[in-house]
């Protein structure tokens, strides 16, 4: 049986995430890739309005200019449908692979199977979809990326021992949906668990943007002024929410202690500060490792599921060394 685009709108609208894909014949296997000496490679971003996405994509660029590929490449600005017509049109265009970049979890979905059904091997960078809707090594090659639960659970770890143990949060998630979101609020409970008086006292989507952090965090602080930290999902969040604190008249990094994830060069700057206590890093230059695993895998390596990043914490002990690779 071949799924149609409509059938898969169908499907996905009607809430295959409940079922799986286990009833569904698929057209094809995974996509194979030819060798060949260059590739066509599509890169779909999600959005560019932070520091973190225009390294990514500087990275991707980069890599494919020293290897001489071509990149198509599209911005979804911020919008998981246009993403989804942006993944539609590079199979139009037909190129070799797709690198995604999926915005949130569910809504990718088509664009994956679409891939897939096109035979054109596709990766999931940086973010993640579905696992129960669409599978590493069946559905798509491979994730490529950070493991977000276990930056949630160093950052959860870390700040409470900046902390004593003790703190009333507030937490801005990034978007709403997503795998980073999803997970670094995962794995910073999960940290904090283990400490009674570490306490979320409040958590909300800042959409991974500077000035919505700025905006959730002044709301969210007015509404609770006993709060002691705030947990940044991404830096960005984080350093509209400093602004809101200086705004208040509060010092961050006394009257409010910080953690926060990326490691941007404004964060990396706030901790030197003394503003941010802890800062993880989600490192965003996938150029080198996404184009050498396109190579991996048109030799016919079989690739892990996972290839994942390994990211480092920064406090204000080490972050000097750090600070002229901050992006
Ligand atoms: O998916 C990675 C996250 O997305 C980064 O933390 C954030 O800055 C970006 O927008």
């Amino acid at each position: 049986m071949i799924i149609t685009r409509r059938s898969l709108l169908a499907v996905t609208a009607g809430g295959f995430a409940a079922t799986g894909l286990g009833g569904l014949a698929w057209a094809a296997e995974l996509p194979k890739l030819k060798k060949k000496d260059k590739y066509k490679v599509g890169f779909a971003q999600t959005e560019s309005n932070n520091p973190w996405r225009l390294a990514q994509t500087a990275s991707m660029k980069d890599e494919a200019a020293k290897r001489g590929w071509q990149l198509v490449y599209t911005d979804a600005a911020g919008s998981a449908a246009k993403q989804v017509a942006d993944v539609r049109s590079m199979i139009a265009q037909k190129v070799d692979v797709i690198l995604l970049a999926p915005r949130e979890e569910k809504p990718l979905i088509p664009a994956v199977m679409e891939a897939k059904n096109a035979g054109i091997p596709l990766f999931c960078i940086d973010r993640g979809v579905d696992p129960t809707m669409a599978k590493a090594g069946r559905d798509y090659v491979a994730f490529i990326g950070s493991d977000f639960v276990k930056e949630g659970m160093m950052a959860g770890d870390a700040f409470a021992k900046a902390v004593g143990g003790k703190a009333k949060i507030i937490e801005l998630q990034g978007t709403t949906g997503s795998s980073p979101a999803n997970d670094r609020m995962k794995g910073f409970k999960d940290a904090i668990g283990k400490y009674p008086d570490m306490v979320i006292v409040a958590s909300q989507s800042g959409d991974f943007a500077r000035d919505k952090g700025r905006q959730v965090f002044e709301t969210l602080y007015q509404a609770h002024p006993e709060a002691t930290a705030l947990y940044g999902h991404n830096d960005e969040m984080s350093m509209g929410a400093i602004a809101a604190m200086e705004a208040a008249g509060k010092t961050p990094g006394k009257d409010i202690m910080i953690v926060s994830i990326d490691g941007t060069k404004d964060a990396a700057q706030a901790v030197a500060d003394g503003k941010i206590a802890v800062l993880v890093e989600c490192n965003p230059h996938f150029g080198p490792k996404a184009f050498s695993s396109i190579v991996d895998y048109a030799d016919g390596q079989t690739l892990a599921a996972a290839l994942v990043n390994t990211d480092r914490l920064f406090t204000k002990d080490n972050i000097a060394s750090y600070l002229p690779e901050a992006f």
